[in-house]
């Protein structure tokens, strides 16, 4: 089984995604962090962001088993994975490495801005989180103070917007729900009542 989850930023598909390959006992990518760890290998060799030769050489050589998060899930290293990301060789060169991790015996859970539309477009249960951007930016701001760090609500709710504008208008693989999946809104919900309806949705599918 195939569970392809899809959303903006801080929209709550990464803990949706966490709890739904718990829950089922399937292996979970977060694409986000691929796009993250181009765009962090970049960042550290100081090498521009926009040469495509570059980053689809970092994509390339990129390690599926040697993602750190509590690296890659800096706030900036996200703005620079949204910049990578629309660079068409760097999208392909990453797609093989997500779609071989999906073809794996019995199944995964992968969650992105694609994975339902380009990635696995045959996915068993396609899911579409969003939230508005006020909420999503609150939940960033307060997650990063959360850590000890600083942040500022307006400066975070910009980069939220700044980023869906990239994501959604981009010419290869925007962030668009597919025709089939299913929304799951979390501005009002909190994520143990949305993981509940995921539940439901997966299982009436399955069953
Ligand atoms: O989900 P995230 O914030 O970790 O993603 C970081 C960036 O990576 C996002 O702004 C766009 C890009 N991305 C993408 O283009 N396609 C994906 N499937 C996942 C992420």
């Amino acid at each position: 089984m195939i569970i392809a989850i899809d959303g903006p930023a801080a929209s709550g598909k990464g803990t949706m995604a966490r709890l739904l390959s718990e829950h089922f006992n399937l292996p979970h990518l977060d694409t986000g962090l691929t796009f993250r760890a181009v765009a962090h290998a970049l960042l550290v060799a100081e090498q521009p962001l926009d040469d495509e030769n570059l980053a689809e050489a970092a994509a390339q050589s990129l390690d599926l088993g040697a993602l750190d998060r509590s690296v890659l899930s800096a706030h900036e290293i996200g703005e620079a994975a949204s910049r990578v990301a629309v660079m068409p060789r760097v999208r392909q060169a990453l797609l093989e490495a997500q779609r071989s991790f999906a073809s794996q015996p019995g199944g995964a859970v992968l969650d992105g801005r694609d994975i339902g539309t380009v990635v696995c477009p045959d996915a068993d249960v396609k899911l579409f989180v969003t939230a508005s951007p006020e909420v999503r930016a609150q939940r960033r701001t307060d997650e990063i103070l959360g850590k000890g760090g600083r942040a500022d609500f307006e400066t975070i709710l910009a980069d939220v917007r700044k980023r869906d504008e990239r994501d959604s208008n981009r010419a290869v693989a925007p962030l668009v729900p597919a025709e089939d999946a299913h929304l799951l809104d979390t501005s009002k919900l909190d994520i143990e009542s949305a993981f509940q309806q995921a539940v439901s949705i997966v299982e009436e599918i399955r069953g």
